[in-house]
């Protein structure tokens, strides 16, 4: 694997600068075999990390959050999840963040989620494609 695609040491080492500079205990959890991905993703998922926890310092009030890189069989899924004060999604308003967020899931491909409400926490979670052939476990047997 090529260090560009190292997706998860990169968000550790994120979560490692947000902690230290924060004191809100950022936690990094990965599922399934890593995969590479397209030319630039690894990139693009860092700035959605770092606006995503630039949320969480600016925002939440957070006494910790997750971050999530699952390798899904059909998709990469990553997600930042803080336990803090929540937002109304109905209420507009706000800055670029999470509009940029979503744009740049798109951009790749892929697709952006927010859920949040009052009082029960902010998660934001983006699903993009793979820039490889599927991996040869997941091959069944020819037609
Ligand atoms: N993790 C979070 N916890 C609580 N509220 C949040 C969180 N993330 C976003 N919000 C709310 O959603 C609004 C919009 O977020 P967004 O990132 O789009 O803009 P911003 O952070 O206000 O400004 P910018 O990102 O452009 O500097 C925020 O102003 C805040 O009210
Ligand atoms: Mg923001």
């Amino acid at each position: 694997m090529g260090g560009d695609d190292d997706l998860a040491s990169v968000v550790r080492k994120l979560a490692d600068e947000f902690t230290s500079v924060t004191a809100i205990p950022a936690e990094v959890r990965t599922a399934g075999a890593p995969r590479s991905l397209p030319a630039g993703s690894t990139r693009q998922l860092y700035r959605i990390t770092q606006e995503a926890l630039a949320n969480v310092y600016r925002h939440s009030g957070a006494s910790r959050c997750v971050i999530f890189a699952d390798y899904r069989p059909d998709a990469l899924v990553l997600a930042v999840e803080d336990d803090g004060r929540g937002f109304d999604q109905t209420a507009t308003g706000g800055g670029h963040g999470l509009a940029n967020m979503r744009e740049r899931a798109v951009r790749m491909g892929g697709t952006f989620s927010l859920n949040s409400g009052p009082d029960r926490g902010t998660r934001i979670e983006l699903a993009v494609p793979y820039g490889d052939a599927p991996p040869p476990l997941a091959a069944g047997p020819g037609p």
